[in-house]
């Protein structure tokens, strides 16, 4: 079977593809044979070699898969055997197949697409535990989101819109149509525009309650600064680091520079009546029981129609490096796909 490899950390073109064995399920595992396999931005920093979670290069990246289990390993209910399936996978989601344990497969619906599959558990598990149980976010609450045409962005406004939120979004100004249309009421161009002074603008100076913020460095502060009195900055990735797809001293520097290391302190945070919460879904991974409730939730909502996980472009597997650089060049719109 092949799998992609980043082989070397530095450019997309570090990602190779491979022959390797088919691998067999241990005791309490399944095989699934891929057919849709998320991209998330997490690979890319991997791929640069940034990402502290990440084993040692080379490696296989890739966080979710959808497929169908096609070998079952001892102790595991035969029955399971040609069952659609998503995962999420601790590395390794770039391949033609992957053995996972038995009960992280989760029954994919029938009426799911395969490529919406693939690109579903990161951003919508990432987007529930930011907003609806770290941020706690209620009926008419204004939330900033950042890069909400980016695949968790997108998401968050889903979930914003199932709670009835208004949503201020920032995204490259050629996003702004498709956002309304996805029902963000204040798209922010944060490319032309101070988007901390705009927040203020577009909401009579009233602040967000929460803000989710994956852009990292001085973009923590200002979120932070958005806030209404009693708001949550819910801080969950570092986009800025790569701002390019080769890895940027400068932009390591700036970061280091910029990050309010010793900002939100006890005493702030309390005079300040606000609130700063992380996520990293990355670091939830054994959490099976806790995952597998946010996943019933949202997939109900999947089945009633109030989300709709967008799948912007898929590639083949085997051009994942072409897949890397589209996000790179910032010219996704919700998620990307590779087939393979
Ligand atoms: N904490 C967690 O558990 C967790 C889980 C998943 C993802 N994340 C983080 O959430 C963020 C979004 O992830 P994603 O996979 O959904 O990716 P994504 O948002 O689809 O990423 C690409 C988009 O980010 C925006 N962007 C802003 N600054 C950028 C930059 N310097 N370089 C490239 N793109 C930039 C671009 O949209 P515009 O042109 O519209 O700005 C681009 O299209 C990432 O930081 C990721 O690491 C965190």
């Amino acid at each position: 079977m092949r799998q992609v490899v980043i082989s070397k950390a530095g450019s997309p073109d570090m990602l190779r593809v491979v022959d390797v064995p088919l691998p067999e399920p241990d005791p309490g595992s399944v095989r699934i044979k891929s057919a849709a396999i998320g991209v998330n931005f997490a690979d890319l920093v991997g791929r640069l070699g940034l990402y502290p979670d990440s084993p040692k290069i080379p490696y296989v990246p890739g966080y979710e898969v959808a497929g169908t289990i096609d070998a079952v390993g001892s102790g595991v209910d035969a029955s399971r055997l040609g069952e659609p399936v998503i995962a999420l996978t601790r590395f390794n989601g770039y391949s033609e197949a992957l053995c996972i344990p038995a009960d992280q497969a989760i029954p994919r619906p029938a009426k799911m697409p395969v490529e919406q599959a693939g690109g579903f558990l990161v951003s919508y598990l990432t987007a529930y535990a930011s907003l609806v149980v770290m941020a706690g976010i209620k009926p008419h609450d204004r939330v900033l989101i950042h890069a909400a045409a980016g695949g968790v962005g997108l998401a968050a406004v889903d979930l914003c819109r199932v709670y009835g939120a208004t949503i201020y979004g920032t995204a490259s100004p050629a996003k702004h149509d498709f956002l309304r249309a996805r029902g963000v009421q204040f798209p922010i161009d944060y490319r032309h525009q101070d988007f901390e002074k705009e927040v203020a603008r577009l909401s009579d100076g009233r602040g967000v309650q929460i803000a989710l913020d994956p852009i990292g460095g001085r973009s923590w502060t200002k979120s932070y600064r958005a806030l209404s009195p009693t708001g949550r900055l819910v801080i969950n990735g570092v986009t800025s680091l790569t701002p390019r797809a080769r890895r940027s001293l400068r932009a390591l520097l700036r970061m280091a520079l910029t990050t309010p290391w010793l900002r939100f302190t006890p005493v702030r945070l309390a005079n300040d009546n606000k609130g700063v919460v992380g996520v990293n879904l990355g670091h939830l991974w054994d959490e099976t029981a806790l995952l597998r409730e946010w996943v019933t939730q949202l997939l109900a909502w999947y089945d009633t129609g109030r989300i709709d996980i967008h799948v912007d472009r898929t590639f083949p597997l085997a051009e994942a490096a072409a897949a890397h650089r589209y996000l790179h060049e910032r010219r996704n719109t919700g998620k990307v796909v590779l087939i393979p």
